[in-house]
């Protein structure tokens, strides 16, 4: 099922309304059907919407652009949140959604951390794997204890730890619920992030039916 919004896009009805529905942002060379299987498997039942990025880097999608790796436009940036924060807000209306909880990969879980900063409203909260600081100078924002969930991988070859640990720093000082695993992974996603990913979600959608 797919309304005509400012994102192509794939959104799957929820039986269970007890779970927020689930935003899901792919990595770089992804697309909107990628996370759909991992949204089933950590929150089932839960409704799932999953636009495709709209920047093409040698034709693979991605959310926003980047100048090299781990090197970020962020006026750019900046501009797709914006983007992506009026397609959450475009789909709530369309599919009567309450705020969605965003779970991102990589370059998904990068524009993740950048909604939650710029834009809070949008989401409800976020499970950011493999994410890394997006903005060199983050506004103040006040993420009244949204519950965030940071998956990082100890190899990543792309994700220094030490940027891992600032970016859940930054999040905190916001004020959000800040969870940070580190997993002996890389900057691949595995069965050990969708354990995790689904007993967060599962307690949060328990925190919230309470
Ligand atoms: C990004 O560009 O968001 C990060 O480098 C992760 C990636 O997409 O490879």
């Amino acid at each position: 099922m797919s309304a005509t919004l400012s994102f192509i896009h794939r959104f799957e009805p929820g039986t269970d309304r007890a779970r927020a529905p689930l935003l899901l942002l792919h990595g770089t060379g992804g697309d909107e059907t990628d996370l759909l299987p991992l949204g089933r498997a950590v929150a089932p039942g839960a409704s799932l919407l999953a636009p495709r990025g709209q920047v093409l880097e040698h034709g693979q999608p991605r959310f926003f652009r980047r100048l090299a790796e781990g090197v970020f436009d962020e006026a750019d940036l900046r501009a797709r949140v914006d983007d992506l924060a009026r397609f959450v807000a475009e789909a709530r209306a369309a599919y009567g959604l309450p705020a969605p909880v965003a779970l991102g990969f990589s370059n998904g879980a990068n524009i993740a951390a950048a909604t939650l900063l710029l834009r809070p409203e949008a989401l409800a909260g976020a499970a950011l794997v493999r994410a890394m600081v997006p903005l060199a100078e983050p506004p103040e924002t006040d993420l009244g204890a949204k519950p965030v969930l940071i998956l990082s991988g100890a190899l990543d070859p792309i994700v220094p730890a030490a940027n891992a640990q600032a970016l859940a720093g930054q999040l905190a000082r916001a004020g959000a619920r800040v969870e940070h695993r580190t997993l002996p992974a890389g900057h691949g996603l595995g069965q050990a992030d969708v354990t995790l990913l689904r007993s967060w979600l599962a307690a949060d959608a328990t925190d919230r039916a309470a």
